[in-house]
């Protein structure tokens, strides 16, 4: 699986990921820049936003009532397809697309 993540600048990196392993995850093992994920995945500090492309966010599972209120949370205001990428879980020949927003504080 690949996940190729775009900052705020539409800077792009592509990353090798692991099944199983969350976005966020992969983001911080590979040193992505954008996101901060303060809270290590327990899904208590919204510092791990990502706006997935449209294209790739109805494929998603729908995230659970608790992701969508700390959404309302995050420093940059959601959008359509925002996504606390803790939440999102790496499958099998997954080839996602991300974009940072600005900041995460
Ligand atoms: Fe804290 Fe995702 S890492 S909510």
């Amino acid at each position: 699986p690949t996940i190729t993540y775009t900052d705020a600048t539409g800077s792009a990196r592509v990353v090798e990921a692991n099944v199983g392993d969350s976005v966020m995850e992969t983001a911080v093992r590979n040193g992505v820049p954008g996101i901060v994920a303060e809270c290590g995945g327990s899904l208590s500090c919204a510092t791990c936003h990502v706006f997935v492309d449209e294209a790739d966010f109805a494929a998603l599972p729908p995230m659970e009532e608790m992701e969508d209120e700390m959404l309302w949370g995050a420093a940059v205001e959601r959008q359509d397809t925002s996504r606390l990428c803790c939440q999102i879980k790496v499958t099998d020949g997954m080839d996602l697309h991300v974009t940072t927003p600005e900041t995460q504080v």
